[in-house]
């Protein structure tokens, strides 16, 4: 297949390259900043050049947008809209002017945004839950999930969704404690990425695609106050090994993202999960 990743310098988007390379496709890799996984400097704003750069193009994995951390940066909501609305916009118009086929997009498990918050018990993040957005970030996300939908409807475009977890840079200690309920490790987003291109999607799909979590809805309750009884269930070994490592369990879950629907429709199974972390 011959694809076109964007964000292709970004953190998901450089190992996705990677990643879809060593399975034998052909990439090209956009950004606005060099690395040694994008192939021409472009930004996804300037239309034309998506229409230039999307000739003859199979698939697009869309990974380049203003995210969390400019949101920190107080990005105006104006950059938000422009990066991420009209960005994803253009790539779209592109993709049906030159005929491509799937078009793959990263959305976030933020757009839950305060419906994951419930002061009794962490809440049991699959699709279903209604997303409430609580940011232009979360809100330029929803936005673009929308386009999607009307591009699959309207214009045939094999469209769809990835609500990715979290896979910011971390330590040990926080990346193994979110592995448990709502991480991500990259290389599994890459490989849930590979799954889906080859995957053929009837109708529009929205994803949430995490490294998975231990749990069931059973624990719900004892992870919001006393997670520690609820990780012994499942990994008692993991007692020995956190106090070896000095690391500290979460004093509390306050939610569980669920990737079940992805594994059921197209066989995802993360490989970098908590239970790997603990092992290395
Ligand atoms: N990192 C996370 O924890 C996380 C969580 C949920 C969702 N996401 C989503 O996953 C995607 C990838 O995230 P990431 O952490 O790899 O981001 P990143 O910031 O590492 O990479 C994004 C890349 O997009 C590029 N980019 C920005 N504006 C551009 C433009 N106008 N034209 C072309 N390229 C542009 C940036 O230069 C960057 O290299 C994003 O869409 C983000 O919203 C990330």
């Amino acid at each position: 297949m011959r694809i076109l990743v964007t964000g292709s310098s970004g953190q998901l988007g450089s190992v996705t390259v990677n990643h879809l390379k060593a399975f034998g496709h052909e990439v090209i890799g956009i950004d606005i900043v060099p690395h040694p996984s994008t192939t021409y400097l472009m930004d996804i704003q300037n239309a034309q050049e998506m229409e230039n750069i999307t000739m003859g193009i199979d698939a697009i994995v869309h990974t380049a947008a203003l995210h969390g951390k400019h949101y920190d940066l107080n990005y105006t909501r104006t950059a938000f809209v422009e990066v991420n609305i009209k960005g994803t916009l253009n790539l779209l118009n592109a993709a049906v002017i030159n005929g491509v086929k799937k078009f793959l997009y990263m959305s976030t498990t933020s757009i839950y945004g305060t419906a994951m918050t419930d002061e009794t018990q962490a809440v049991w993040v699959d699709e279903t839950l209604t997303e409430e957005p609580r940011d232009i970030y979360d809100i330029t996300k929803q936005c673009c999930e929308q386009l999607c939908k009307d591009f699959f409807a309207k214009e045939k475009l094999e469209a769809t969704v990835f609500r990715v977890a979290r896979f910011l840079p971390e330590t040990a200690n926080m990346a193994i404690n979110h592995r448990l309920y709502r991480g991500l490790d990259e290389r599994d987003g890459a490989e849930a990425i590979r799954l889906a291109l080859d995957h053929h999607f009837k109708q529009f799909e929205v994803f949430n695609i995490s490294s998975g979590s231990p749990f069931n809805k059973e624990d719900l309750s004892i992870l919001k106050h006393a997670p520690l009884a609820a990780i012994e269930k499942y990994h008692p070994e993991a007692i020995a090994i956190y106090q070896q490592k000095g690391w500290v369990f979460p004093a509390s879950i306050d939610r569980v993202y669920v990737s079940a629907k992805a594994k059921a429709i197209f066989g995802y199974t993360p490989k970098y999960t908590f239970d790997f972390l603990l092992g290395q």
